[in-house]
Formats: structure tokens, C-alpha cells, sequence
């Protein structure tokens, strides 16, 4: 089982990321051959600031290892860093159709109203992300409900490549279900919105970056109800705020939110909450310490993403050969 993964370098992550995502690929990397890349080419997909992009590509390496991804056990690298991410995206272009492409929804959201001042590259980038997982051969792709129709495309485009070249490359991808629900984090002054970084209220999420302080300050101030808290999951619904925290805590320390209510059934978020402070302090603190440490190496940082790049393009030299070869080139 191989299983690519990428996430584009915008900013700093926020626990939204951390147990929504990143949690959930240091322990994919125990089950499966994992190959995490920095999605710096989506990146350019909107406008983007170059200083800022330079130093969201460092940081969120930086922020990655922190969390936990094993540059020895994982092959941890940069997109653009591997030409061959590029050059096999041109040639799968030319084997996507434009039907195939205008169904994809994300599309149609991502640009809005403004479709026609959209880039070509916002239209094109399900075609890239094909690429990045074709070009490795991954068997399986861990995908959200958003991404699930990029990657019926990935499928697609790699069975018409195949069948029109008459080739056996590429391997059509499986989604990857991770174990365990996936934790959808909401805004910490909103229940009813995810926490996100483009929310412009820094109060409404938690930070690698924030201080033990910060995390409790952020806690205390967090948006709930008076009611105490039940002893019955069910009893959490319409109560958007109460049920984030809850989840929060269960998210962190692993239990079960059966088991966090037995704890705290009947209690207020007068108790609750600084007892939420101290699990999430608990799980950023050392992550922030190693994340400050990294930040402070930047000669290893380069070392660790270079050994991943030569490491990626190992495996996908060869298969980029393969598809040239394939079409005549
Ligand atoms: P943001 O919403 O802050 O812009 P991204 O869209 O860049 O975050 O998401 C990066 C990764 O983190 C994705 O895998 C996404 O599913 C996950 N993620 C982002 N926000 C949350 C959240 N609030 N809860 C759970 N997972 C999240
Ligand atoms: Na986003």
C-alpha cells in the first residue's frame, strides 16, 4: 500500500489542520509507505505573495515535522522541487477531456462569480493532482468529501492513458478511509462555521504557534452555552458550541466522547474548560518546542527536504519516463 498525500503551504496550521489532517498521516505512516508533499504548484492556483509563499513552504515543513511526520519513515518533499510533477501533468492534460473538467465542482466554487478572470491553472488543477498521484504509482489516496470527484478524475485519466497507449502504468487510485471519525473542528466563536485560517478572527482558532497562554486564553474565551454539560452524546446536538468542545477534548486525548461526558456530565464549562486548556497544552507544547527548534535549523530543515525530493524522484523518474515513452517522446 502506497499512499501520496499534499497540502498546499498557506500559513501557519491551526488545529483544524492538525486533527482534521496531519494527526491523521503520522498515524498512516504505521500502516502504510507514505510519500506527504508540500503543494507549493497548487499554491499558485490564486494570487499569491512570493515572499510569503518562500516562507510558507519552510514553515509548514517545519510545522509537519513537528507534528510528527518521520522524514526517515516518510519521504517528506517539496512539489516543485520534482520537475516531473509538471511535465506528466502536461502530458495527462492531454488526456483529460474539457467535459470531464467542467464537472468538477470545486471548480465552480473556488472561482465564484468571477469564472472568467479565473487562472486557466485553478480550472486545470484536478489534472495536477492526478499527476501527483499517478506519477508515483500510489494505490491509495486519503480523500475528504471534497476531493472525492478529483479523484474518480485521477481514476479516469489514468484507464484512458492506459488503454489509449496500450500501456500498463498507471494504477488507478483507492480513497484511503483513515481509522477513526474524522474530526471536523469548528470556529471556536461560531459553532455552525469550520475553523479555518481565513476566518480574520485569530480568537477563533487555535494555533501551533500559540502560547500556552494564548491556547488558554483562547479556551476561556471560546463562545458556549450555560447549560452544564449531559451525560448523553445525543443530548449534545443544538448545542453547536458545546458539542465542538467536547469534540475537541475527544480528538485530543483520545477518548471516546462516551467517556469524556461520564467525566464531566453535570459540570459547567466553568470546569470544563480549563480542563480542555490543559489537553490541548498537553498535545501544541512539546509540537511548538520541536517546531521552534526546526525553525532555528534551517540548514536541516533543507537537508530533510532535499533528501525527500531526491527520495520522491527516485520513484517518479522512472514512471514519467515511461508515460514519454508511452506517447511517442
Ligand atoms: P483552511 O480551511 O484553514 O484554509 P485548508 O483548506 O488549507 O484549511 O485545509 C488543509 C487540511 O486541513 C485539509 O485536509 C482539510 O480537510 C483540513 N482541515 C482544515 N480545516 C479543518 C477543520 N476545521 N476541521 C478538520 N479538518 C480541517
Ligand atoms: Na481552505
Amino acid at each position: 500500500m502506497r499512499v501520496v498525500s499534499g497540502i498546499q503551504p498557506t500559513g501557519g496550521l491551526h488545529l483544524g489542520n492538525l486533527l482534521g489532517a496531519i494527526l491523521r498521516w503520522v498515524r498512516m505512516q504505521e500502516e502504510a509507505e507514505c510519500l506527504f508533499f508540500l503543494a507549493d504548484l497548487h499554491a499558485l492556483t490564486i494570487d499569491v505573495d512570493p515572499q510569503e509563499l518562500r516562507s510558507n513552504i519552510r514553515e509548514m515543513a517545519a510545522a509537519l515535522i513537528a507534528s510528527g511526520i518521520d522524514p526517515k519513515k516518510s519521504i517528506l518533499f517539496q512539489q516543485s522541487a520534482i520537475p516531473a510533477h509538471a511535465e506528466l501533468a502536461w502530458i495527462l492534460q492531454c488526456t483529460a477531456r474539457v467535459g470531464w473538467l467542467n464537472r468538477m465542482t470545486q471548480f465552480k466554487e473556488k472561482s465564484g462569480k468571477s469564472r472568467e478572470g479565473a487562472s486557466v491553472g485553478l480550472y486545470t488543477y484536478p489534472v495536477l493532482q492526478a499527476a501527483d498521484v499517478l506519477l508515483y504509482r500510489a494505490t491509495h489516496v486519503p480523500v475528504g468529501e471534497d476531493q472525492k470527484q478529483h479523484l474518480e478524475l485521477a481514476r479516469d485519466i489514468a484507464i484512458k492513458f492506459n488503454t489509449d497507449y496500450d500501456v500498463e502504468l498507471f494504477v488507478p487510485p483507492e480513497p484511503y478511509i483513515p481509522a477513526g471519525a474524522a474530526a471536523r473542528i469548528m470556529s471556536l466563536r461560531d459553532g455552525s462555521a469550520k475553523m479555518s485560517k481565513s476566518d480574520p478572527s485569530d480568537m477563533s482558532r487555535i494555533n501551533l504557534t500559540d502560547s500556552d497562554d494564548q491556547i488558554s486564553q483562547k479556551i476561556r474565551k471560546a463562545k458556549t452555552d450555560p447549560e452544564p454539560l449531559p451525560d448523553d452524546p445525543a443530548l449534545l446536538d443544538g448545542r453547536p458550541e458545546a458539542k465542538n468542545l467536547v469534540g475537541i477534548y475527544s480528538a485530543v486525548t483520545g477518548e471516546s466522547v462516551e467517556q469524556v461526558l461520564s467525566r464531566f456530565a453535570g459540570q459547567g464549562f466553568g470546569a470544563f474548560k480549563p480542563a480542555l486548556a490543559d489537553a490541548l497544552v498537553a498535545l501544541l507544547h512539546p509540537l511548538r518546542s520541536r517546531l521552534e527548534e526546526l525553525r532555528n535549523d534551517p540548514a536541516e530543515l533543507d537537508r530533510l527536504l532535499a533528501d525527500g525530493s531526491a527520495r520522491a524522484a527516485s520513484l517518479g523518474q522512472p514512471v514519467l519516463k515511461q508515460a514519454y515513452s508511452a506517447v511517442g517522446l
